[in-house]
């Protein structure tokens, strides 16, 4: 699932809103800062985010229209618990998506919203942050994940 893309949605209807609402309540219990359908085993092409204190945002048919410049941020995920890393992406964006009103939205951002939206935005095309990594930092999440598995994933908060 996490591999495989998502398809367009053609119809913002209650049934969608509902499962985006599930899907923000999973998000929080996590808890993270965003959430995409792949990661719940959807293939429908939405996100949630989080990354300001009581505000959520439901991302419906996102694209990016144009980035800008670079940035280093320690990233993780919640298909990847416990695991982070430093992933270089755009600091700013603009981005096109369907707001849960069913109306088109063009964003211009950067910081955390714009970093979670690329994160989020890399789920629905079926990419992982893992993939960003380089060999040596493969190499240590690793020996991060051998030592998860050894301690046992529930002992860590
Ligand atoms: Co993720």
């Amino acid at each position: 699932m996490l591999r495989s893309g998502t398809d367009e949605i053609q119809d913002v209807n209650g049934e969608l809103l509902d499962f985006m609402d599930d899907m923000i309540e999973t998000m929080i219990l996590a808890p993270g800062i965003g959430l995409a359908a792949p990661q719940v085993g959807s293939s429908l092409r939405v996100f949630v985010m989080n990354t300001e204190e009581g505000k959520f945002d439901k991302i419906i048919n996102p694209k990016i229209l144009k980035t800008d410049g670079m940035e280093s941020f320690n990233e993780g995920c919640l298909s990847f618990p416990q695991l982070f890393a430093d992933v270089v992406r755009p600091e700013w964006i603009q981005v096109q998506y369907i707001n849960e009103d069913g109306e088109e939205v063009v964003r211009e951002s950067e910081g955390l919203w714009a970093r979670c939206f690329l994160h989020e935005f890399d789920h629905l095309e079926g990419k992982l942050f893992v993939d960003y990594l380089s060999k040596k930092q493969l190499r240590q999440m690793k020996e991060e994940l051998a030592q998860i598995e050894a301690v046992g994933l529930t002992q860590n908060s």
